[in-house]
């Protein structure tokens, strides 16, 4: 198993779902995580769970859509973790519905906190890997990105401005030797999820060939591979976890 040692991660949506799970699988890799979410109460939570790993865990209370909120944030995770090495950005939210009743900010803000948040948080970051010659950011896209969805163009206007994002980045950063990857999950059970109903589940399961959800750990684990040594030659790509729902 490839090792995360002496590295410090950042997992924004460290708080619950597949964020915290990430954050876990980096702890027990070998990383010290801070996790960042607007509920601070949540983040002790997990950061108390990496501390029980052996790593050293923060929690960082702060909106991702708000550029002095990130700046602070990123500033507060450096100066107690060390320079931030890797970077998964994972908050998002949603907030659906069908194009012709859509409100301005229905769309805006999900735009805001999905697409601008990566942008704020990698822009911040991006410094102290192009420093240390070595980084790796992994943004999470969505299943939805690739295959298209009813009643949800903001969701899914800024999940496939993340897969463009992160093929610019990874050319402008190669350099650099920092690798920039998304993740695609499917239909993944976390509580973005659980609001779902019998039937939307349902009609979501026979979509999958593998016959089930998947768990934020199955995803968890492929944000781990794309933050190692191994996986350095691996950029600007997507890779999908999924069950085999998009092919
Ligand atoms: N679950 C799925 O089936 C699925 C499928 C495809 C893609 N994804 C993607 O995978 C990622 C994680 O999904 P999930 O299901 O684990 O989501 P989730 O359970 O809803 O968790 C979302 C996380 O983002 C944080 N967050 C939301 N808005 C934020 C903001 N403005 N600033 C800072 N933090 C914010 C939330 O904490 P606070 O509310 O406290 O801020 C929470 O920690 C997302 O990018 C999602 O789009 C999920």
């Amino acid at each position: 198993m490839f090792s995360l040692d002496g590295q410090t991660a950042l997992v924004t949506g460290g708080s619950q779902g597949i964020g915290r799970a990430t954050a876990l699988v980096l702890a027990r890799l070998g990383a010290d995580v801070a996790v960042m979410a607007r509920s601070l109460d949540k983040c002790e939570t997990v950061a108390e769970e990496i501390r029980q790993t052996g790593r050293r865990g923060l929690a960082v209370k702060g909106d991702i859509s708000s550029q002095v909120e990130v700046k602070a944030a990123v500033e507060k995770v450096a100066a107690e973790l060390g320079p931030i090495g890797i970077l998964v950005n994972n908050a998002a939210v949603t907030r659906d519905g069908l194009l012709l009743r859509m409100k301005l900010d229905d769309w805006q803000s999900v735009i805001d906190t999905n697409l601008t948040g990566v942008f704020l948080l990698t822009q911040q970051v991006l410094p102290m890997m192009t420093k240390a010659r070595r980084g790796r950011i992994i943004n999470l896209t969505s299943v939805v990105a690739q295959s298209g969805n009813i009643g949800q163009v903001n969701y899914i206007s800024a999940k496939s401005g993340i897969i463009g994002f992160t093929k610019a980045v990874a050319r402008e950063y190669a350099s650099r030797n920092i690798t920039v990857n998304a993740v695609s999950p499917g239909f993944i059970e976390t509580p973005m999820t659980a609001v779902l109903n019998e039937a939307a589940r349902n009609a979501m399961l026979e979509q999958i060939p593998l016959k089930r959800p998947g768990s934020d750990f199955d995803v968890a684990n492929t944000v781990a591979f794309l933050a190692s040594d191994e996986a350095g030659y691996i950029t600007g790509q997507v890779i999908n976890v999924n069950g085999g729902m998009y092919m």
